[in-house]
């Protein structure tokens, strides 16, 4: 039930099988849905900011959603005014910390900005790995959070220290202190997941892809050869300098190659969308071993993004491999409900 959310007023909707189609044209609302639903999950849009998700000249948003599985039934409510607090019911105790959320209502989106993993900087890359960890472990989802306190603090110091000409050597080694441990259990729990996700990432793309073509994906850390309390020592002087910290596993990658060379520079189009679906089915796919049940899966206008054959190798899998329920968005009724009979899809098609 949606409320006051961007572009809908009031609306209600029952998702009642596996496969739901979302179907109208541009601007109607369809990634809007998907941002209500995927909102409900993490508490947070995938798109855009609090302050631009309330209907314009309207004072806040509600969002209420059932969730039901075989073995439990969750109910969300989220309540967000302007100026205030937002509000986040789980069976109608509201919770302290939203954080404790992540992770219940499992989900793996697929929008059309997220080619930015392949193309964009690195943060898009940490976002994708951290998006996953964060659903599988609650800890690592609080350490992050206070990796990322800490290190602003430890920025706005460096900062400072420059605006006011004068330096705080016990400070600065204080903060320093607090980011080792944090760092080191992020960082270790990335070993272990990048350990895992990386052949499933390969096995998607080939099979994606139809191809030999030798991709190579590499998670890197500074932290692989050196322990962070040593980096943060030798770039003590430099960090000074540009005013922020250098190392960290802020700076953490994973890097992306086709036959030696960086992706983005050689792929062509095609292949950069085979490789994003690789990542986000790998995602899915390790949600799914970590939870022993299918997360959500919400794909907009994947339609646009691959040719047939992929499309339909894509659909299979998702649709007839897998007991989670999958939202999918186009702008043709017609192509989603052939879609659906080639495939000997039972689906519900939503025309908004
Ligand atoms: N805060 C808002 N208040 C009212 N309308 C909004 C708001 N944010 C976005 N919209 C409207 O939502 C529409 C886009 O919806 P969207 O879900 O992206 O459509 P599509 O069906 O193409 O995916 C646009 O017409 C936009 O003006
Ligand atoms: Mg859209």
């Amino acid at each position: 039930m949606l409320t006051h959310f961007k572009n809908y007023d009031f609306k209600q909707f029952d998702f009642d099988k596996k496969v739901v189609g979302i179907c109208g044209l541009n601007g109607k609302g369809k990634t809007n849905l998907l941002d209500a639903i995927y909102y409900c999950c993490f508490t947070k849009s995938y798109f855009s900011s609090d302050a631009f998700n309330t209907q314009f000249d309207k004072e806040g948003f509600r969002l209420e959603a059932a969730f039901e599985n075989s073995e439990t039934k969750q109910h969300v409510i989220c309540i967000h005014r302007a100026g205030l607090k937002k509000e986040f019911y789980l069976n109608d105790v509201l919770y302290d910390k939203l954080s404790e959320h992540i992770g219940l209502l499992p989900t793996v989106i697929i929008a059309p900005d997220d080619i930015e993993i392949i193309t964009g900087n690195s943060e898009e890359r940490r976002k994708y790995i951290d998006a996953t960890i964060c659903q599988l472990d609650s800890e690592y989802l609080l350490n992050l959070i206070k990796y990322n306190k800490i290190l602003q603090h430890r920025n706005s110091h460096l900062k400072q220290e420059a605006a006011q000409g004068k330096i705080d050597e016990s400070l600065l080694e204080i903060l320093d202190q607090q980011l080792v441990e944090p760092a080191q259990i992020i960082y270790n729990k990335r070993i272990d997941f990048t350990a895992k996700l990386l052949p499933l990432i390969d096995r998607f793309y080939k099979q994606i892809a139809s191809s030999d073509e030798v991709i190579q994906v590499s998670f890197e850390s500074k932290l692989k050869n050196k322990k962070l309390e040593q980096l943060l020592i030798e770039n003590r002087q430099k960090d000074r300098a540009i005013q922020r910290t250098s190392c960290g596993i802020h700076k953490d990658d994973l890097v992306l190659q086709l036959n030696d060379q960086p992706f983005k520079n050689i792929a062509s189009q095609g292949q950069r969308k085979s490789l994003l679906f690789a990542l986000k089915l790998a995602e899915y796919e390790m949600i799914k071993e970590g939870k022993r049940f299918s997360p959500l899966l919400l794909l907009d206008d994947v339609f646009e993004k691959l040719d047939d054959v992929r499309m339909k190798n894509l659909l299979d899998w998702v649709c007839n491999n897998n007991e989670g329920q999958v939202f999918i968005t186009d702008t043709h009724k017609d192509r989603l409900v052939n879609e659906f009979t080639k495939l000997e899809i039972n689906g519900q098609i939503i025309e908004l």
